[in-house]
C-alpha cells in the first residue's frame, strides 16, 4: 500500500461534525472576516497554549514579520540556516536583514554557541526556530538574548503544543509565531497563522497591525498590513484544535516506533529529540540520501527534504553576506536529511513498512 508523506484525510473525517456546525454558524451569520469564529478560535488556541492572547493572521510568515514590527526591530536578525525559507522571508518583509547561525548536528536545532559567536553590533533580534516540532535550546537562546539585549521572537510554526522544560513557549518571549499551513500539526485548509503572547499591550498593538493599523473603524492610526485569519479557516481550526493533543501523541508514537526500528540500521543516523517534541516531522540523516528517496518512491513511500538548501546559500538572502563553507553543519545536513511519513492515523504496520523499506535499501 502506498504511504504518503502526509495525509489530512483522517483528521478531516474525525472532525467533520464540528467543522460542519461551525460553517453552518458562519453562513448563518455571514460575517466572513473578523467575526465570532476567529474570536472564539483565538481564545481557544491561547488557552490550549497556556497563554493569554492569540492573534490570528494570514500565515506564519506574517506572524513572524508582524512580531518583528510590533517589537520595533530593525537592522540584522539572527536565525538558523536550517529552516523553511519563510523564516528568512519574514525577516526581510519586516525591513530587516537576516543573518544565519549554524545548527547542532545531533538535533538540527540552532546552536546557541554558534549564534553567540555570530552576533554583531547591528544584530538586534534573534528568531530561533523549533524545527521539526522539537523545542530548540530555548533557555540558552533566551539567556543570549538577555545578555545582548536582543529581541527574542520564536518561530514555532512547526511546534504547536510543544513546551520547553514544562513551560509554554510564551513564558520565554513576548512573541511566539505559529503557522496553520495545512500539513502542520494544527493546520487549516489554506493559509493561516497566529502570534501568541502573554502581554496585553503587545496583543492590542498586533490587533491593529494585522488590520491596516486600524482600531476597529475606518481610520488607520499607524503602520499596518492586511493579514487577518479568515472566518472560514477559523471554523476548521476550531474543529481540529480539540484533537491536537491526541494527534501530537500519535505523532510521538510514530516517531518512537521509527526510532526503535531504525536504531541499528547501517546508513541511518537518528536525530536527538526530547519528549517535549511534537514530532511535526520525522527526519533522519541518511547515507546516499537521494538514492534512498528514489528507492522509497518506487515502493510508493512518500518522503520530503526539510530543507535541501541552507538559507545563507539562497540567492534571495545574499544580503546576509555568508557563503558556502561558513555554516558547515547546516550545509552537510542539507545533503543528508530526509523526512519519513508521519501523520496522525499512520498505522504501526505502515510505519513498519516504511522502516523495513529503509532497512532493505541499506542491506542491498
Ligand atoms: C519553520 C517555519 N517558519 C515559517 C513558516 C511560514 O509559515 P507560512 O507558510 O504559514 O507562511 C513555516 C511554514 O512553512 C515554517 O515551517
Amino acid at each position: 500500500m502506498p504511504v504518503p508523506v502526509a495525509n489530512l484525510r483522517p483528521i478531516l473525517r474525525a472532525s467533520r461534525p464540528a467543522w460542519e456546525a461551525h460553517l453552518a454558524q458562519l453562513f448563518e451569520r455571514s460575517q466572513f472576516i473578523l467575526g465570532e469564529q476567529l474570536a472564539s478560535f483565538e481564545k481557544e488556541f491561547a488557552a490550549f497554549l497556556d497563554a493569554a492572547h492569540a492573534i490570528g493572521v494570514g500565515n506564519g510568515t506574517d506572524a513572524i514579520g508582524l512580531a518583528l514590527r510590533e517589537a520595533g526591530v530593525s537592522g540584522e536578525v539572527l536565525t538558523t540556516a536550517l529552516t523553511a525559507p519563510f523564516t528568512g522571508v519574514a525577516i526581510t518583509s519586516a525591513g530587516c536583514t537576516p543573518r544565519f547561525a549554524d545548527v547542532n548536528p545531533e538535533t538540527m536545532q540552532i546552536d546557541p554557541d554558534d549564534a553567540g559567536n555570530r552576533l554583531r553590533k547591528k544584530t538586534t533580534a534573534v528568531v530561533p526556530v523549533h524545527l521539526y516540532g522539537q523545542p530548540c535550546e530555548l533557555d540558552r537562546i533566551a539567556a543570549l538574548a538577555r545578555a545582548h539585549r536582543l529581541t527574542l521572537i520564536q518561530d514555532a510554526c512547526q511546534a504547536h503544543g510543544a513546551t520547553f522544560q514544562g513551560k509554554p513557549f510564551s513564558a520565554f518571549s513576548a512573541h511566539v509565531a505559529y503557522s496553520f499551513y495545512p500539513t502542520k500539526n494544527l493546520g487549516c485548509l489554506g493559509d493561516g497563522g497566529a502570534i501568541v503572547t502573554r502581554k496585553a499591550a503587545v496583543a492590542k498593538r498586533l490587533l491593529g497591525l494585522r488590520d491596516g493599523g486600524r482600531n476597529g473603524g475606518q481610520v488607520s492610526y499607524g503602520p499596518g498590513i492586511n493579514s487577518r485569519l479568515d472566518e472560514m479557516q477559523a471554523c476548521y481550526l476550531r474543529a481540529f484544535l480539540p484533537l491536537l493533543a491526541a494527534s501530537n501523541d500519535q505523532r510521538r508514537q510514530v516517531a518512537a516506533r521509527y526510532d526503535a526500528a531504525l536504531a541499528d540500521c547501517k546508513g541511518v543516523r537518528l536525530l536527538r529529540r526530547t519528549p517535549e517534541s511534537v514530532c511535526h516531522l520525522y527526519v533522519i540523516r541518511a547515507a546516499r540520501r537521494d538514492r534512498l528517496r528514489q528507492f522509497l518512491t518506487e515502493k510508493g513511500i512518500g518522503t520530503g527534504i526539510h530543507y535541501p538548501v541552507p538559507l545563507h546559500l539562497h540567492p534571495g538572502f545574499a544580503a546576509c553576506g555568508q557563503k558556502r563553507g561558513d555554516l558547515p553543519h547546516a550545509e552537510k545536513a542539507c545533503k543528508e536529511i530526509v523526512s519519513l511519513p508521519v501523520w496522525p492515523g499512520l498505522t504501526a504496520s505502515e510505519v513498519d513498512q516504511v522502516a523495513e523499506a529503509v532497512r532493505e535499501f541499506y542491506k542491498r
